[in-house]
């Protein structure tokens, strides 16, 4: 009978000891992983972004908005009641990187797309005082400048590699998609089924084709929008 004693004394067999009873915290941790389909629970609703929105999330990106605002609901109660339904998994399965957040300096985003029309948007980026007058929100009225979308095919393309399940129809389109988004006088079905409940709207009302402001006000309308909560139930209770 090995005691406490001799195990102390001897590095080697302490060493092995401490190894094989954290690989089997390990193991027990682990393995079960494989075993299950996938750790995100499939959601009815979900889907890649537009084109469009996924330019504007490059922006949101690129100004680091993330800075001041999270896009997490956590499922507390207080946080419910002001945000909305708490976050699922398959809500960010497709942002690459994610866009969580710790830092609340703003509200969570989470599900600000329809909360607000897209005027307001507008106008709020343009200059956030004119709508909120005690807001810390710095003004985004240089977005109002075109989008750049000539690359939008090889970006998908890139997304697709990670994960993102665009189909070569979704990549080919990608150009025209963008396009379709931001002119509602043309025809949107193929982009609407490519892509349901896409908000097709001119958003900023400058002259230009399709600017930076468009993009990222597309991209703010669809957070929260993709999951009808009204049907949904977490799949343990689903039975
Ligand atoms: C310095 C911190 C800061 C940065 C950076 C920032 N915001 Fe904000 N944001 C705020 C604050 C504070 C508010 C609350 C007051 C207001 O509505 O303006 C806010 C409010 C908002 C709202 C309204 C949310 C709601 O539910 O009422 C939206 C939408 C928004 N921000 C989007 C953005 C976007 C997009 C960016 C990046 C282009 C951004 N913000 C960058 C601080 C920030």
């Amino acid at each position: 009978m090995i005691n406490h004693a001799t195990i102390e004394k001897n590095v080697v067999l302490m060493l092995l000891l401490t190894v094989l009873t954290v690989s089997i915290g390990g193991l027990v941790e682990i393995v079960p992983l494989f075993t299950i389909e996938s750790t995100i629970e499939k959601v009815n609703g979900i889907r890649p972004y537009t084109p469009l929105e996924q330019l504007g999330r490059d922006i949101y990106l690129r100004e680091g908005c993330y800075l001041c605002h999270s896009q997490q609901i956590r499922p507390f109660r207080d946080e419910a009641e002001r945000y909305g339904h708490y976050s699922l998994a398959a809500e960010s399965m497709y942002d690459h990187p994610f866009q969580w957040g710790s830092k609340r300096t703003g509200p969570d985003l989470a599900r600000v797309g329809g909360k607000y029309s897209n005027d307001w948007h507008v106008q709020h980026l343009t200059n956030p005082q004119s709508v909120v007058p005690e807001s810390i929100m710095p003004k985004y009225a240089f977005l109002k400048r075109p989008l750049k979308f000539d690359d939008i095919a090889a970006h998908l393309k890139t997304l697709r590699i990670v994960g993102v399940p665009y189909t070569d129809d979704d990549i080919t389109q990608a150009v025209n998609d963008v396009r379709a988004q931001v002119d509602p006088s043309a025809d949107s079905t193929a982009l609407l089924k490519r892509y349901p409940k896409a908000v097709v709207a001119k958003f900023d009302d400058s002259s230009k084709e399709v600017t930076e402001m468009d993009a990222l006000v597309a991209y703010l309308q669809m957070l929260g929008t993709l999951v009808d909560f009204t049907d949904y139930k977490p799949a343990d209770l689903q039975q």
